[in-house]
């Protein structure tokens, strides 16, 4: 039986849920047994002329004095040298703890995140493992746009759409509906709390509603939650946490398969890191299988991690003053978002913002007769204010996290214009 045989095997008596929902890629991907695997292996050898990198005798590393130097801070073996193809692992247990810390979910049973290039690369990897021509990718209108390439480009996906808000809050029945449409074929529902470009995370009492919804859906589905904005949220009442955490709770692993894809890029204010996660709920036999499946694709695409940004964020998850030092941050893009909220109640009546409450962005709805493509550049070119065109809601996306709280009230009055 090949490599891959086996794990398909493991995980159909483990986790049925994530056999079912592999593609043929995912059937096909075992992490071989290759050079990081043998490395790994010598890694306590007494000479061990395993990997390609430059070291010492002592297997230490031997930077070029110039970027030795600009990093004195950070740790140097773990900057200058390969990290492991699914992260260094105490980055990833502290990555978890973070995780489990804010969820309040200690108890709860997952794999170890699994470090990749960004949140990009863990929804790119997720669609080569689970996404197919023969799969729906169930996703609201608007969505993060990137989602249509990363599941299309690479796995020829259908991307099916349902309208994001109903009644001025999220439209979980029509949600259900799509997923009804599936007509058991597999699904992957990706959700987004707090969204871009929506800026919107669900009330605390819609939560159960949308779990009720995907844990009743009978045929097999991924779920994956982008967490990319998890902890910007600015109102009381609001879903405390992931809904991760919720549907891990209530998921069947015959039939649903929970992902959580979070990272420092906006969680830790670390736009450039390329540093972020894909936690999964496979545990024991299961666990190995699917990250084997994991690490193949991330060693068959990009690689490990960069040992710097893996420092870099190492260090700072050990801080004791990272959550305060996060509030005051959050805190500062709150007065923005207090700001923006009064400022858009001013605007004519033809413009007439959607709900907002959390995240870095508002969106704005325009008349019917005009295009917002036509609107952005009007904005720009007369207004000298760069805002995005969501042309499929007829609506422009205001990211208020780029601007300071002051350039508001201007921000608002030059908006006014197009209305
Ligand atoms: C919803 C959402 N997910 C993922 C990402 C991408 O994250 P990363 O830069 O870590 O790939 C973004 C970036 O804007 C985003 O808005």
């Amino acid at each position: 039986m090949s490599a891959a045989s086996q794990l398909n095997a493991t995980l159909r008596q483990e986790y049925p849920a994530v056999a079912r929902m592999l593609s043929p890629l995912g059937q096909r991907a075992a992490f071989p047994r290759g050079i990081p695997f043998q490395a790994a292996q010598a890694k306590k050898a007494q000479i061990n002329a395993t990997i390609g990198q430059l070291t010492d005798a002592r297997g230490q590393s031997m930077p070029l004095p110039s970027m030795a130097g600009l990093i004195p801070g950070l740790d140097r073996e773990r900057s200058f040298l390969y990290s492991p193809v699914a992260g260094p692992t105490d980055l990833r247990q502290a990555w978890l703890a973070r995780q489990r810390r804010i969820a309040e979910a200690p108890d709860a049973r997952v794999g170890l995140p699994v470090a990749v290039h960004g949140l990009t690369h863990g929804i790119s990897a997720t669609a080569a493992l689970f996404a197919d021509p023969e799969t729906d990718v169930i996703v609201p209108a608007p969505h993060w746009g990137n989602y249509d390439l990363l599941f299309t480009m690479h796995a020829g996906a259908r991307v099916v759409t349902y309208p994001f808000f109903r009644e001025r809050r999220f439209n979980v029945e029509g949600l259900a509906d799509r997923l009804a449409a599936t007509g058991g074929r597999k699904a992957i529902v990706v959700l987004n709390f707090p969204g871009n470009p929506t800026g919107y995370q669900p009330r605390a009492d819609e939560v159960a509603g949308i779990v009720d919804v995907l844990c009743q859906h009978t045929g097999p589905s991924v779920v994956v939650c982008d967490d990319a904005y998890q902890g910007f949220a600015y109102e009381p009442g609001l879903a405390p946490r992931s809904l991760f955490w919720d549907i891990l709770e209530r998921s069947d692993p015959e039939r649903l398969v929970p992902l959580k894809v979070d990272g420092a890029t906006k969680e830790l204010l670390f736009f450039g890191s390329r540093i972020a996660f894909l936690t999964h709920p496979a545990t024991g036999a299961a666990e190995a299988a699917l990250e084997s499946k994991i690490k193949c694709v991330i060693r068959g695409t990009v690689g490990a991690i960069s040992g710097p940004a893996a420092s870099m964020v190492l260090q700072t998850l050990q801080d004791p003053g990272l959550d305060e030092a996060f509030a005051k941050r959050r805190e500062i893009l709150a007065g923005r978002y207090r700001t923006l909220k009064a400022g858009l109640t001013t605007l004519p009546s033809s413009l007439v913002p959607y709900p907002f409450n959390a995240a870095f962005f508002a969106m704005v709805g325009l008349p019917p007769d005009v295009d917002p493509e036509a609107a952005r550049l009007l904005l720009l070119e007369e207004q000298s204010l760069g805002v995005i065109a969501l042309a499929g809601s007829h609506a422009l996306r205001i990211a208020y996290c780029s601007i300071g709280e002051s350039q508001i009230p201007e921000l608002v009055r030059r908006l006014a214009t197009v209305g």
